[in-house]
C-alpha cells in the first residue's frame, strides 16, 4: 500500500464519496445549433450515461479510488440503464435512492461540428435527493474517506447536510459548484478545495476571470474566504490553482476536441484522486488537465472519461508558470 494514500480501503485504494446528480444524456449530434424557429435535420442521436456526480464517480473509479456514489434515480430504464453502468465501473452505488414518483433525470447534449455543446436538463429524481445527516451508515462512508466530492445538480440544502456531516466526521469537502449558484455563508467553512470555471468564478467573487491573470486573482479572492485550495478551470487555456504557497497558471494541452461535455468532471476526478494518493496539489491539476484533454477528444460524457494508465501515457503540459 502506497504510505500517503489519504483515506485508503483494505486494498490501498483511496475512497471517495461523491453526492451528485446521474442524467441519461440525449446527445444530438448537429452541424450546426439551430436558430430561433428553425428546424435542423441533425447527424445523430444516442443515449449515454451522464450528469455531473456520475460523470465525476466514474472519473474517480478510473483513475483507481474506491468510489461510493449518492444520488437518485427513477424506477425506470433510464435509471437502471444507469446503475448497470455505475456497476460496470465497480462504482457503489449503494447510496442511490430510487424514486417511485419521478422519472430519471435527462440532459439533452446538443454537439455541434466546432466541439461546442449547449445542454439542457431536467433534474427528475435528482431534485428529491435526500441526505440524512444522522444515519450512522452515512456517517460511515464519510468517516476516513479522502473527500466528499459535490456539484450543484442536487438540492442545494442537501449538499450542505452532506458537506456538514463530512466536516464533522473529518473528511475533505471538494465542491465543484456546477451549474453556478451563490454558496449559502455556512458552505464556505466547510469547504477544503473549490474547483471553478470562469462564470462561476465570477458568481462567486464578483471578479472576471476570462484571462489567467484575472483567474489568478479571483482565485486569490476565493481563499480568502477560507478555502485552501481554489482552482479555476479556463477550458483551452488550462488552470490556474491557488494554495496558501502562491498561485500558479497550468497550461492547456493542444488537442483536436470533438465534444467537451465532462470534461470539468473528468479533470475533478483526476484532481481529487491524485491528491488522495498524496501528490502535490500541482501534480493532481497536471494529472487533471491530462485526463481532460483525452476526454474532449471524444463524444459523450462517461464513455470519454479515460483511466488512469490512458492519462499516464499521454502527453505532458507545458510547466505551469507563477502569477
Ligand atoms: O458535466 C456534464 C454533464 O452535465 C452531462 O453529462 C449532463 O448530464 C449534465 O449534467
Amino acid at each position: 500500500m502506497a504510505k500517503n494514500v489519504l483515506g485508503a480501503d483494505k486494498s490501498g485504494r483511496p475512497r471517495i464519496v461523491v453526492l451528485g446528480s446521474l442524467n441519461m444524456d440525449l446527445v444530438l449530434r448537429v452541424a450546426h445549433a439551430p436558430e430561433a424557429g428553425e428546424t435542423l435535420n441533425g447527424r445523430s442521436m444516442t443515449t449515454v450515461p451522464g450528469g455531473k456526480g456520475g460523470n465525476q464517480a466514474v472519473s474517480c473509479a478510473r483513475q483507481g479510488a474506491a468510489v461510493s456514489l449518492l444520488g437518485r434515480v427513477g424506477a425506470d430504464v433510464y435509471g437502471q440503464a444507469l446503475r448497470q453502468a455505475l456497476t460496470c465501473d465497480g462504482i457503489d452505488h449503494t447510496g442511490v435512492q430510487t424514486d417511485a414518483q419521478q422519472p430519471t433525470g435527462v440532459a439533452l447534449v446538443m454537439v455541434d461540428d466546432d466541439a461546442q455543446n449547449r445542454i439542457v436538463v431536467i433534474a427528475g429524481a435528482n431534485a428529491g435527493v435526500e441526505v440524512d445527516a444522522r444515519d450512522p451508515d452515512l456517517a460511515q462512508r464519510l468517516r476516513g474517506a479522502a473527500f466528499l466530492l459535490a456539484q450543484f445538480e442536487t438540492p442545494l440544502a442537501q449538499v450542505v447536510a452532506a458537506a456538514v456531516l463530512a466536516h464533522r466526521v473529518g473528511c475533505k469537502v471538494l465542491l465543484n459548484p456546477s451549474p453556478a449558484q451563490a454558496l449559502p455563508i455556512e458552505l464556505w467553512p466547510l469547504l477544503d478545495t473549490l474547483v471553478v470555471n470562469e462564470v462561476e468564478a465570477r458568481l462567486l467573487c464578483g471578479l472576471p476571470a476570462d484571462t489567467p491573470a484575472q483567474a489568478a486573482a479571483a482565485a486569490r479572492a476565493l481563499r480568502e474566504r477560507g478555502v485552501a485550495r481554489v482552482v479555476v478551470t479556463l477550458g483551452a487555456d488550462g488552470a490556474v490553482a491557488a494554495d496558501a504557497l502562491s498561485c500558479r497558471h497550468h497550461p492547456a494541452l493542444a488537442v483536436k476536441a470533438v465534444d467537451t461535455t465532462a470534461a470539468g468532471d473528468t479533470f475533478l476526478g483526476a484532481l481529487a484522486v491524485t491528491l488522495a494518493n498524496g501528490q502535490s496539489f500541482d501534480d493532481a491539476v497536471r494529472h487533471g488537465i491530462r485526463a481532460a484533454a483525452l476526454c474532449v477528444t471524444k463524444v459523450g460524457a462517461q464513455p470519454s472519461i479515460p483511466d488512469r494508465n490512458a492519462v499516464l501515457q499521454s502527453a505532458l503540459p507545458p510547466d505551469w508558470i507563477s502569477l
